[in-house]
Formats: C-alpha cells, structure tokens, sequence
C-alpha cells in the first residue's frame, strides 16, 4: 500500500466559537458541505492517504458513504500522532472504586499498552474485519482493548456489562463475534458482577473461539480451557509496539447494540474516517474543549456516550480524561464532586438521571467540594427537566457554567443538537442549535415541514459523517427503519419542535421505544420476555414518568385461560426480564388486564395504557379505532381496583 502520513494543516484551535463564527461556520456547512468537510478532515484527522470523494450517500438507497478510498487508524489518531508533543501529558485519570485503584495513564502507556493488548490480540489469531466482543467494567482495560481492536482493523462490539448472559449470548451470535474480552468480576462498592460466569452462561447458547480474562477483582474463577485465556498471562511476552492497519474510511470501527421499536436490538454499525471526525469534531465545539481541560464523561463504555466521548471523541484531540469505575451515587453522594475538585475538571459530561439522583440527597454533599475548576456542564440521554437543570446551573456550576444539553441517538455517533458554548440562548431542556452539516426538517405524518412552534418528527435532510452506516448483517432493516418514512430523509424517531426564536425543542419517542434512567429500551424486547412465562398470554410495556429515572417500565399482562393472577407473578415476571435482557429493563409494575387494547389490525394502543396509569383519561383522545372499544372500560376499572387494592 502506498501513501505517506498526512500532517494536520491547521491546529483544531483555530476556531473560537460564538455567535458569529458559529454562524459562519454553519452556513458553509449547509450551502458547501464538500468544501466544508473536506477542510474539517483535513484539521481534524490525520490520513494515510486521502479520498476520492468527500460525500456519496443517497438516503433514497439509504446508503452512506464518506471520504471514500481514504485510508486512516483510529488508533494512530488516537493514540500515536499525540507521542510527539504528548507522550507523558496524562490521557487517562482513572479513579478505581476505592483509592487504592487508581492509575495515571500518560500517552506513552497508553500507547505501549494498546500496542501490548493489539500484539495478543494478533498471536491468538484476530485479525481485520474479525468482530470481538468486549464485555467488561470501567476500568482502563476497557479502553485500550477498544483501541487494540482498532489498531489491527478488528471490529468491537462492546456489551454494557448490565446485560444478562442471554442478552449477550444474543448480541455474540448475531454480530458473529468469534473472541470474547471481558474481566473476572466487575467491582460495584460492596458489590461484584460476576462477569466471567455470565460470559461461561452466554456460552452455552454462543460459541466463540477465545476469551480473554482479565484479571480485576482477583476472585477465584473457573477457567475452560484452552477456550480461555488470562490477559495477564498471555501478553508477558508481548512487544510494545504494534503497526496499525490503515484501513480504509468506510472500514467498520464498531457495532453497538441498541433498541428499536420492533423486533430485536440492532446491531449500529459505525466506520472508521466519517465516525472518527464527527466524533473529534463534536467533542472540540460542543464542549469548547481546550487544550487545559480535564474532561470527564462518566457514560459506561457500553453505551455510544462512553465510545464518542468517554474515547474516541477526547482521545483524537488529545484531550485529559478521567474515567471512574464506580456508581456516581453510591456509597458517598459527595464523591463525584470530589473527584471534580481532585483532577480540577472542567468539563463535566453526564445524564439527567444521574444529576436527578445527585440531586435528592440535597445540597449538603456539596459543600464538601468546591468545584471552582468546572467551566462546562454537559447532558446526555433524555430530556433535563428544569428543576434538575437549575440545580445543576446554580449549585453544581455555581451559576457560571454554560448547560449544554446535548440530543443525539447511537446512530447518529455524535452530538446534533445542543445549545453551543457561547453561541444563542440558554434555555432548561432545550436542545437549541444544530451541529454545523445538520440540516434538521420538522414534518407531520405527511412529511410536509411544519410551521414554526408546531410539533412534529424529527428528520435529517441530508448526511453527516458520523451516520450509521447500517444494521449489522440487515440492509433491508437498515433502509425500513430510517429512510422510507420520509423519503430522502433520515427520519430520528423523535418528536420535535421549534420555538419563536428557532430553537430546538425534543419532545421524545414517537415509536414504540421508551428511555429508563436514559438507558433506551424497546417494549417488544421486554414484552417478549414477559410472555415466555407460562402464565403470560399477551403482554404490552409502557414507560411512565419517573421522577428520577425520567421513565419507568410499566407492564400490562393478559393470562392465559384458567390462570388467576397471583401477585407472586410479579416478581416471576420480573426474573424472566432481567434474565432475557438485564435488570436494567425490568418492570417496576405489573399490572393484571383483562384485555389489551388493540386496534382493529391487532396494533396495541399504548397510549390508552399510559393515560389510564397516569389517572389522564381526558387525554386518551380518539379510540375509534379500537377493536373492541367496551375494553377501555374493562381496563380502568380493572386499573381502579388494582390502586384501591
Ligand atoms: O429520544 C432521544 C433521547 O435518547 C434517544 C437516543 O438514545 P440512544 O441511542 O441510547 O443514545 C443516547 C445517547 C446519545 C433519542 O432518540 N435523547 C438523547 N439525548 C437527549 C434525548 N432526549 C432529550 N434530550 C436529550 N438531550
């Protein structure tokens, strides 16, 4: 292969963001987007070798395409082009469950452990193009198997360590993922996750040819051999330096799992040039990052926030991370502040959910900080009520950090909604300016654009490098799920508005997908797993609100014939759900229903469900379409029985 490292043209500093630059900068980006993304890359990302065409997606084939024929490593832009000027700056604060964890990993480690796990990853046969599940806890083994994997062209898969065995039984098989990465036990305070065990249980159902363990908590585990391997064993031989693989942009970095509305979770796939510069890029403008900042987003790596910005996004721009293996709340509400003040971070990234829980243990876990280094305060996930973004303006920011409330889904791999640092208003729970080369379109069911401060569907009119790709193994779900809604854009799944002064508002889901403590769930996956029970006939999930998790999982279960509920059922139910998918979609309700609701095409009518357990039955609306309309009067007096009861 030919080609020679490019050098970045101009420093990703050049910009100061505000108003008029954003301005600018948007306007190019929407009426040249060649020009303008071509110049981005070429700040952004350094290539092996350079492409042939900036952009040929069309959404009419639902096919995306960007900076074709380029050649890049994600890693070596990650990792290696930092060496020069970086090598002992610290990429890596880790900050263990307990003080006696913590490591500083300066780029230099992180280079020559990254180049040790890729040479393992090598010897035991991974090679280009293999998938390799990682299933691991926060801990920085984490990161550099994500870029070993990347080094040697290899595509990671990384399963949230909540997941149940079946779950990631699931995700193995359909990704094919021959090698699996995950750690004796993950260390949560005074509790263990027993990852290895679920791993020998997913195994049952999946069959891979390694696992590679990684020693943690140091418990006592059962080893199947040869299948399994101990990383510390196998790499005392490794070699510090590995050469990456230049692959090309359009080469798969990563698949991550995620829900949809119907059917089973699919399967994102993210590429290596348009991903990587949509991630440095966002990260960079989004959080005004600057080459000071000490920066942490407490996602887990198992979620598209921990792989944009917990990695890929900050390490391409050489930025301070800190990465915690804790839980955020538990056992000392006051630590996560404390941890701001002990790495002086500046920018804080997190969910709503975990700032709701901060929130209910008051102000007094405050005073133990004093958090003067925080300059930007970030949101992820789901909707910031006002209340929670207040208290995070003027207690946790003491008043003087800018909010940015950051809307993006794994498919879009970056951040494409916010209010910028510096740029516009500021408004609580307002998602405001899009990201420059996003062109949003509010629509009704028609497709037709609608007026401003009408709500519709967000849509996307045309493409931005960070766009999935496709649904692993399912063009054809790929193309259903995203393009033929509104033709010629990519439609988001989300209900939007613009306010008078053109600002975004997200409204949420429009499908059949709900968001618990910003974890997104989708109700077939859960109803499946309710009607494997024998007692089950029917079932049908709803998210209520939640004051801290935003929403919660409700359940709905029909019986079969002869069966009388028993409110033992319950916590039945509840195992089979966190068996089949993980204790994170489990139902905190169950309720008995005579009936469900249905239309006349045997489509379940949700919302009729929610306003009944949400007591707004003045909101149920039309039910002319209802089947057999005498089952919403079955189904709230069965519902005021249960409440009474
Ligand atoms: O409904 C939106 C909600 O989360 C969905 C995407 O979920 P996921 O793919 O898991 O990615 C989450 C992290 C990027 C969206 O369709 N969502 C995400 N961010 C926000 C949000 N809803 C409101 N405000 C947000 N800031």
């Amino acid at each position: 292969m030919t080609g020679t490292i490019q050098k970045n043209h101009a420093s990703i500093f050049g910009t100061t963001l505000n108003q008029e630059t954003y301005q600018h900068l948007y306007q190019q980006s929407i009426e040249q987007p060649e020009l303008f993304w071509a110049q981005q890359a070429e700040r952004f990302i350094t290539w092996f070798k350079t492409w042939h065409a900036v952009n040929a997606s069309d959404f009419n084939k639902g096919e995306i395409k960007w900076f074709q024929n380029a050649k890049l490593n994600v890693c070596y832009n990650c990792v290696d082009r930092h060496l020069p000027v970086k090598a002992l700056q610290p990429a890596i604060f880790w900050e263990g469950d307990n003080a006696n964890r913590r490591q500083t990993i300066t780029y230099q480690m992180l280079y020559e452990r990254v180049c040790r796990f890729a040479n393992v990853l090598k010897s035991l046969g991974i090679s280009k193009g293999d998938r390799v599940c990682l299933y691991l806890p926060m801990i920085p083994e984490a990161v550099i198997a994500m870029l070993a994997c990347a080094r040697i062209g290899a595509i990671h898969s990384v399963v949230f360590a909540g997941f149940s065995p079946h779950a990631l039984a699931e995700r193995i098989t359909d990704a094919g993922c021959k090698y699996v990465i995950t750690a004796d036990e993950a260390i949560r305070g005074a509790k263990s996750v027993p990852l290895k065990k679920n791993v020998d249980e997913a195994l049952l159902q999946a069959k891979v040819r390694k696992v590679i363990v990684i020693k943690n908590s140091g418990a006592s585990i059962p080893m199947l051999l040869p299948r399994d391997v101990w990383y510390h064993e196998i790499s005392r031989q490794a070699s510090l330096e590995c050469e990456p693989e230049w692959m090309d942009a359009e080469d798969p970095l990563f698949i991550l799992y995620t829900s949809g509305s119907t059917g089973k979770p699919k399967g994102v796939v993210h590429t290596s040039g348009g991903y990587l510069l949509y991630a440095a890029m966002t990260h960079r403008f989004a959080f005004d990052y600057q080459p000071q900042d000490v920066y942490w987003c407490t996602a887990d790596i198992g979620w598209i926030t921990g792989h944009s910005y917990g990695v890929y996004g900050p390490l391409a721009n050489a930025a301070t991370t800190v990465m915690y293996e804790g839980v955020l709340t538990a056992p000392d509400p006051s630590l996560v502040w404390k941890i701001v003040d002990r790495y002086q971070i500046s920018i804080f990234y997190t969910a709503p959910t975990a700032i709701r829980s901060l929130m209910a243990f008051g102000d007094s876990p405050l005073s133990k900080s004093k958090r003067d280094s925080l300059r930007i305060l970030g949101t992820v996930g789901e909707p910031i009520n006002p209340e929670a973004w207040r208290w995070y303006h003027d207690k946790v920011g003491h008043g003087k950090c800018w909010i940015v409330d950051t809307w993006w889904q794994t498919e879009t791999g970056g951040v494409m909604l916010a209010p910028f640092p510096k740029v516009g208003n500021q408004k609580p729970g307002a998602a405001c300016l899009p990201f420059f080369g996003i062109k949003p379109i509010i629509v009704d069911e028609q497709g037709k654009e609608v007026e401003k401060t009408q709500k519709g569907f967000l849509t996307i009119s045309q493409s931005w490098p960070g766009q999935v790709r496709t649904i692993y193994g399912n063009p054809v779900r790929f193309f259903k799920g995203y393009f033929v809604q509104y033709p010629g854009k990519y439609f988001t799944g989300d209900g939007a508005y613009q306010d008078q002064e053109g600002d975004y508002w997200i409204t949420g889901r429009v499908d059949d997908v709900i968001n618990v403590a910003g974890h997104r769930l989708g109700t077939a996956e859960i109803e499946s797993a309710l009607v494997l029970h024998p007692a089950v006939a029917e079932a049908a999930v709803i998210g209520i609100p939640h004051a801290v998790k935003g929403e919660s999982v409700y359940a709905f279960v029909t019986l079969v014939e002869k069966q009388i509920w028993q409110d033992s059922l319950v916590g039945e139910l509840q195992k089979e759900v966190a068996n089949m998918i993980g204790k994170l979609a489990v139902p905190e309700n169950i309720e008995c229903a005579p009936k469900l609701p249905k239309t006349r095409s045997g489509k379940i009518m949700r919302r009729i469900l929610r306003c009944i357990v949400t007591g707004e039955l003045d909101k149920i609306g039309d039910v002319s379409t209802l089947a057999e309309p005498e089952v919403l009067e079955q189904l709230i007096s069965a519902h005021q029985a249960k409440i009474k009861s």
